[in-house]
């Protein structure tokens, strides 16, 4: 038991020293201090819809405790394909969750990043990318590619640390949906939902 536990508290350890390293990297893409925490997890792995048939896009996976909720969830790993930005990431990742399909790119260009997959439409999408550290018109062209790939009604699903949706309303375009503040987080987290249709 006692081994358990210090295996665990070790591996907890091991995820914050490999985030502390991605900040090192580039403390702008990073966005958060510490690891998502597994109930913002679960809360965002939520909206995910097991029948439909599609596979789900997860962006800025960084240590992996989203990816962990949305396979918890039921999702296969074949089915699950995730961007992250960060080599160090990519790498772990690609160790700790095999069989999930791992892309080390760029979110905010997603035609090149997906390759092959670009015209792929998936059920939802699953988003920690750091949005408050990029311009509002990246972060309003990133929603709007996310939207093209979805079924109409579909979720996007971010965290985001800031009182207001990180995307300003554009109602003609999308609904903005406040789904959840979860105190259990460090920092607190917000969790927003856009949809069209
Ligand atoms: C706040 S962290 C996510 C933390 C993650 N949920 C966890 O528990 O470890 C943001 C992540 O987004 C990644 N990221 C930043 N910019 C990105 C981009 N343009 N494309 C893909 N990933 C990006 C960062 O490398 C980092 O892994």
């Amino acid at each position: 038991m006692a081994l358990r536990l210090k295996e665990r508290l070790g591996k907890k350890f091991d995820e914050e020293i490999r985030f502390f390293k991605g900040m090192m990297q580039g403390p702008k893409t990073v966005g958060s201090i510490v690891p998502t925490s597994s109930i913002t997890a679960r809360k965002m792995a939520s909206v995910i819809n097991l029948h439909s048939g599609l596979p789900v896009l997860e962006l800025g996976p960084g240590t992996g405790a989203i990816t962990k909720a949305i396979l918890g969830r039921g999702v296969k790993p074949e089915n699950l394909v995730a961007v992250e930005y960060s080599t160090d990431f990519y790498e772990h990742l690609v160790r700790l969750y095999p069989g999930v399909n791992f892309i080390n790119g760029d979110a905010f260009n997603l035609d090149k990043t997906l390759g092959a997959m670009r015209d792929q439409k998936f059920d939802s999408v699953v988003s920690a990318v750091p949005l408050l550290n990029f311009p509002m018109q990246a972060r309003i062209a990133l929603l709007e590619s996310l939207l093209d790939r979805l079924p109409a009604g579909r979720p996007v699903v971010q965290i985001s640390y800031g009182p207001v949706s990180p995307i300003i309303a554009r109602p003609d375009r999308y609904h903005i949906q406040h789904f959840d503040f979860i105190v259990r987080n460090i920092p607190p987290a917000q969790l927003w939902i856009y949809r069209r249709g």
